[in-house]
């Protein structure tokens, strides 16, 4: 098993994220209650594996996105927190089936709920988180947000399914490649700016640009996700790397890659999926440089960060969108950060 990073630097603490996230501190501070306050729901039996994993908290990129949409459209409210709670709440729930998958040791600096207990713990855990969510967008006064929810959920559930169905599927075209990342990742980013703008009282023009950046912003950021996996430090990201390629999903630098190098490269690429051993991460490096598939990718992610940002173009002018902009540079950044060293 790969042992835990000991010096973890994660890219959570940026100063240019911290200045977005201090933008609706106060936001984010009534999520964390919340969805601490959550582990009460619980068996005190189950507590302990639901406050594992509801603790397991990045940078709530999503919830994030929830109080700034809700200022760009008057303001937040209690709603608009807990709306973030529960699509955290969702977001943390397929992690914690996600990492299972993908067979991955550790998240956030820490091992997954599944190598601290078992699989069969993580899924079933998993489950209740995905119930519990619901549970709380049951408790709003319409059936709206508990069907946005169940139907974003479905998406994401899907778009998981698909990657499955694709595994070793080397010949995957970027279109096949980019519904799978608006499903998986989109989607939920949307449903985040989306509600908060619906449930601050955005009108309905706005909301639907709001939904829209959301989607590019996600799928932007699945792009650089992905471009990590292969790219990026184990010590940097806090979780298990590599993982992608050993469970054979072709993502945008590898379809780069297949697209560009000939049968011969694919072939043996092929060969290498079938039986991979991290050993061979280092070949496919050297192949992914010789084809500049990360500053291709890097240009990929751009283009869908120029759609947010025009997207933006219908959202109220205010101090709050520009927060929203912000965070399209902060992305950007992250991923010219791949590149370096
Ligand atoms: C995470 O996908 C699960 C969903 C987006 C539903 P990934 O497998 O690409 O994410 P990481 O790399 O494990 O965080
Ligand atoms: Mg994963
Ligand atoms: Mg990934």
């Amino acid at each position: 098993m790969t042992p835990l990073p000991d010096a973890p630097v994660t890219q959570e603490t940026t100063a240019e994220w911290q200045e977005i996230a201090l933008s609706v501190a106060p936001f984010l501070d009534g999520v964390q209650q919340e969805l601490a306050g959550q582990v009460a729901a619980f068996d005190p039996e189950i507590a302990p594996y639901a406050e594992y994993a509801l603790a397991n908290q990045g940078k709530q990129l999503r919830a994030t996105l929830t109080g700034l949409a809700a200022n760009c459209a008057g303001g937040w409210n209690n709603s608009a927190v807990k709306a973030a709670v529960i699509i955290e709440m969702v977001h943390l729930a397929t992690l914690l089936h996600d990492d299972i998958m993908d067979g991955a040791e550790f998240r956030r600096n820490r091992p997954t709920l599944a190598r601290k207990w078992d699989n069969t713990t993580a899924v079933l855990v998993g489950d209740c988180l995905f119930a519990n969510a619901l549970r709380l967008a049951a408790e709003f006064p319409t059936t709206d947000v508990c069907r946005a929810v169940s139907t974003a959920t479905r998406t994401v559930c899907s778009g998981e399914i698909l990657q499955n169905n694709h595994q070793g599927n080397l010949a995957l075209g970027q279109a096949e490649y980019f519904k799978m990342l608006r499903m998986k990742t989109g989607e939920l980013f949307a449903l985040a700016c989306e509600l908060g703008g619906s449930l601050a009282g955005g009108d309905p023009r706005e909301t639907r640009a709001l939904r829209e950046y959301g989607m590019a912003l996600g799928t932007a950021y699945q792009v650089y996700d992905d471009c990590l996996d292969l790219f990026g430090s184990e010590a940097e990201a806090g979780k298990s790397l590599g993982t992608d390629i050993a469970s054979g999903k072709a993502t945008l630098p590898v379809i780069l890659l297949c697209e560009q190098a000939g049968p011969e490269i694919a072939t043996q690429l092929g060969q290498m999926i079938g039986r991979w051993d991290a050993g061979q991460l280092n070949i496919l490096r050297g192949w992914l440089s010789e084809f500049n598939t990360l500053e291709q990718s890097q240009s990929s992610l751009e283009s869908c960060l120029a759609d947010a940002r025009e997207a933006l173009g219908a959202v109220g002018d205010s101090g709050h969108r520009d927060a929203l902009e912000e965070l399209t540079r902060f992305l950007a950044q992250q991923s010219v950060g791949l590149g370096v060293g």
